[in-house]
């Protein structure tokens, strides 16, 4: 059986980072809303309780039933998850005055305790909390402490409860990986048996079981996410998958023919739709970025439907949906607060009912079961590509002509950038999260080309490193690979005659220019 962390999410930004850490560790965890302990999981082998944007004191504050897993678990508290454990036992959390953000070190350190095993004195660790533990129960002692935070970590005496006021998910905490696996190989006895290979041999039999002999339709974008997920269910049901790729001329240069080269290569079954005539028709004058995107999303939800529909015997649609997805739709309390985009526009007679065979995966391992699955490099670290296509990066209203100039100065800016090769010999389309040109179609510009002069558009550049598009930073990309981009552009897609560098983050800014 798959051996599983429980981490309840009492709110905290870095909740998904600990569930990162722990599947670093090869081990299965599920993040669940904080009052949402499975009660009868014989899975589980131990829990950890968030941080939370709340005090304890907060009347809002989020709480859960500790006798549903103390004593039971192995149990770590971290932030808000020790403040809460001890106050619920008697301890004292309060405001003292000064609240603790950032580094501190560790001056006193139990290393005979289970979780700090291979300590070093002075350890780094990074603080984030108003309220602070001033007392702790009377069955728990101190295991750390730092100059300020007396209380920086404890445990029961029972070695089943432990407590850190720091958070040893995040980069900053330079032990916090080790405190991390202490906790889950020695103290809750991972056998660390969670990989992309593991993943999908256990994944392929239990889709076998589910779909049997039943057809299934999926949606492939060009993506990874999507992608990967055809080339598992491919493994486990090969031509019962039927794959519907609709081409609304605006993706990239190439790209329809590229990607289903690809996906035949792949062997999968993929219908491929050449839809561009009624979405280019059905954009015309349309200026506004919303109602593009709306009328895009009619459009693809119609043409999918049309092309399912003929699949007459189709019982499930797969989604390539992944963990990130999905955490982002349950909200801490448990509600949906955003439904997936595909599932809302199918025709209900179809009753097909959803397989989403990565909804358990965070980006990153994604990845890495698409190598697992031998699928080409190219496909497993394409950037992201927003579903609307380049007609979210042509400002103004859309045609041919535009998104021809724009795929020109696209290919351009991201060959030169699988083509540069940095210092550490990584090429540099891999150490950038996103990148893209913009054609700002509304504005001309005078310029000087040979002995005449030239009135045309700019094509901004837009490049940036995020580790989950929630939040990123533009790139500081080289100097001499902008200059070599810029020179080829304007020297060879006609219609530009000057380029940008876009060097705005998000926020404020988006990643998208709409
Ligand atoms: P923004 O522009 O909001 O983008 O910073 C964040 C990420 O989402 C992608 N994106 C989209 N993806 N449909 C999609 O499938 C969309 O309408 C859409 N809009 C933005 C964007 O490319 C970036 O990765």
């Amino acid at each position: 059986m798959q051996q599983k962390i429980i981490i309840l999410d009492f709110g905290s930004q870095t909740t998904q980072l600990i569930g990162r850490r722990v599947r670093e560790l090869d081990t299965f965890c599920e993040i669940l809303p904080y009052s949402k302990f499975p009660k009868d999981d014989p899975s589980v082998i131990g829990v950890i309780l968030s941080g939370s944007p709340y005090s304890v004191h907060d009347k809002e504050a989020f709480q859960c039933d500790l006798s549903e897993f103390v004593g039971k678990y192995p149990v770590l508290g971290i932030c808000y998850g020790a403040q809460f454990i001890s106050h619920a036992n008697g301890g004292k959390v309060e405001q003292t005055g000064t609240r603790e953000y950032g580094r501190a070190h560790l001056q006193q350190v139990d290393t005979t305790n289970p979780l700090f095993k291979g300590f070093d004195l002075d350890s780094q660790v990074w603080m984030s909390h108003g309220d602070t533990i001033t007392a702790i129960p009377s069955d728990c002692h101190v295991i750390a402490s730092t100059n300020d935070v007396k209380f920086a970590a404890y445990a029961n005496d029972k070695n089943t409860v432990w407590g850190v006021q720091f958070h040893p998910e995040v980069f900053h905490s330079t032990q916090g990986k080790q405190l991390l696996k202490n906790f889950v190989v020695d103290i809750c006895g991972s056998k660390q048996g969670w990989s992309p290979a593991s993943f999908v041999e256990s994944t392929v039999k239990e889709l076998k079981e589910q779909l049997g002999n039943d057809r299934v339709i999926l949606g492939l974008s060009g993506g990874v996410d999507s992608s990967v997920c055809a080339t598992l269910l491919n493994k486990a049901i090969g031509r019962n998958l039927t794959c519907i790729f609709v081409d609304h001329g605006m993706l990239r240069k190439n790209e329809f023919t590229k990607v289903m080269e690809a996906y035949q290569g792949l062997g999968l079954n993929v219908i491929g739709v050449d839809a561009s005539e009624k979405f280019f028709a059905d954009l015309k004058g349309v200026t506004d970025p919303e109602q593009k995107r709306k009328i895009i999303g009619r459009d693809f939800v119609e043409v999918f439907n049309a092309e399912a529909k003929k699949i007459t015997d189709a019982k499930w649609l797969a989604q390539g949906t992944i963990y990130p997805d999905r955490i982002e739709s349950l909200s801490i309390t448990g509600m949906v607060i955003k439904s997936h985009h595909n599932v809302g526009g199918l025709p209900k007679e179809m009753k097909l009912q959803l397989c989403e065979p990565l909804q358990w995966l965070f980006k990153d391992e994604v990845r890495r079961v698409g190598r697992q699955l031998e699928m080409p490099e190219r496909l497993i670290k394409r950037h992201p590509f927003p579903g609307p296509g380049l007609a979210v990066r042509i400002l103004g209203d859309i045609t041919r002509e535009k998104v021809r100039i724009l795929q020109e100065a696209d290919d351009i800016y991201i060959e030169h950038m699988h083509n540069y090769i940095c210092e550490d010999g990584e090429a540099l389309y891999d150490k950038i999260w996103q990148a893209g040109t913009v054609l700002l179609s509304s504005i001309r510009s005078v310029g000087v080309m040979g002995d005449e002069r030239t009135y045309e558009h700019p094509v901004a550049l837009r490049a940036v490193t995020s580790t989950d598009a929630m939040t990123a930073d533009w790139a500081h990309l080289p100097y001499d690979f902008m200059a070599k981009v810029s020179n080829e552009i304007i020297n060879k897609v006609k219609g530009v005659n000057r380029v940008c560098y876009d060097i705005s983050s998000k926020p404020p800014s988006t990643i998208e220019w709409e």
